[in-house]
């Protein structure tokens, strides 16, 4: 039986789970606990947030890891190198947050272009508008409007299912593989990184951030989008130069934006949080409903039951 070190805030339900297994599991929140030098040389198993660094310095400090099961689909946080070279499995949570994801794309999506937060700020202030034609935070329509997505992997095909299925919007798409399947059954087409940004009125981001991503979104990527535009990232922040989406926002070469993911998380550049008309920010709540959140703790599980009992696991990270 192994000892299982948690940085994750597991629920009860999933610490059973571990428990009844036979091993012996510590919750630690905080990466920089006091108990977490002296628990690590015993750990076969280190279950992590995205916000939690895993560093070589951390795996020198666990010679008996076996598995780093991470608690969400992107990585980064971990140095997947060092864990190779160490033969420790790497795992993530895909597919079960694929559609709570998707949904707050559209969340976003459909609160910028229409407003929301700041029709719900006004009405709140006692300042009902007068119904008028010109009317006092008019929005746009979402309804047959052009959908762009960025990568079309899980979560950008469920979005892109959304834009096709319940509001009509052709798809556009860039990705680096061609996606035949969905162009058959979305009518995607796919298309250059230019001629989507030129063509959209909505530009949405499901690309992984890797060095090829960064910054994908700078001053350029900006100019050369529609004035209408609008632009709404849940992928990671740092695929998107801020500083240049603020000045893209300000200057209106783009409409409004929907972010979920930051540069710099938790800080948010203070240009955007200065941006109310049609700029809507959630703190990277992509994944977080009750139901996904238990279902990607309860995958990391599987994958640590997995490995612990010398089987493989289910969603390894190649
Ligand atoms: C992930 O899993 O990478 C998401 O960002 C979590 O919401």
């Amino acid at each position: 039986m192994g000892t299982v070190i948690s940085m994750a805030d597991l629920l009860p339900e999933h610490l059973e789970r571990l428990e009844r297994a036979g091993h012996t599991v510590h919750v630690l929140r905080d990466a920089e606990s006091h108990s977490l030098g002296s628990l690590l040389p015993d750990a076969d198993a280190v279950i992590c947030l995205l916000t939690q660094p895993i560093t070589s310095q951390f795996m020198d400090a666990t010679p008996k890891l076996r598995i780093l099961a991470n608690v969400a689909v992107g990585y980064e946080n971990i140095d997947f190198p060092a864990a190779k070279a160490r033969d420790v499995i790497v795992t993530n949570t895909p597919d079960v947050l694929t559609e709570s994801t998707a949904d707050h794309t559209f969340a976003l999506l459909l609160a910028a272009a229409r407003r929301i937060p700041e029709a719900d700020g006004t009405t709140r202030k006692g300042k009902f508008p007068p119904w008028q034609l010109q009317q006092l935070l008019t929005g746009t329509d979402v309804y047959g409007k052009i959908l762009g997505i960025v990568g079309l992997g899980r979560i950008g095909a469920a979005v892109a299912r959304r834009g096709h299925g319940g509001f009509g919007m052709p798809i556009l798409y860039h990705s680096r593989t061609r996606k035949e399947d969905l162009e058959v059954e979305l009518n995607a087409q796919q298309v250059s990184f230019h001629n989507l940004l030129a063509r959209s009125d909505f530009v949405c981001v499901h690309t992984p951030l890797t060095p090829d991503t960064r910054h994908m979104f700078d001053a350029e990527a900006f100019v050369r989008m529609k004035p209408t535009a609008i632009f709404v990232n849940v992928a990671r922040g740092a695929i998107v130069d801020e500083v240049e989406l603020v000045r893209a926002i300000r200057e209106g070469s783009i409409t409004g934006a929907g972010l979920d993911v930051f540069e710099q998380e938790p800080d948010v550049h203070p240009g955007l949080l200065e941006l109310h008309e049609r700029v809507v920010l959630t703190p990277h709540l992509g994944s977080a409903t009750a139901e996904t959140r238990t279902a990607m703790g309860n995958l990391a599980i599987d994958n640590v039951l997995a490995v612990l009992a010398g089987k493989p696991p289910l969603t390894p990270v190649s």
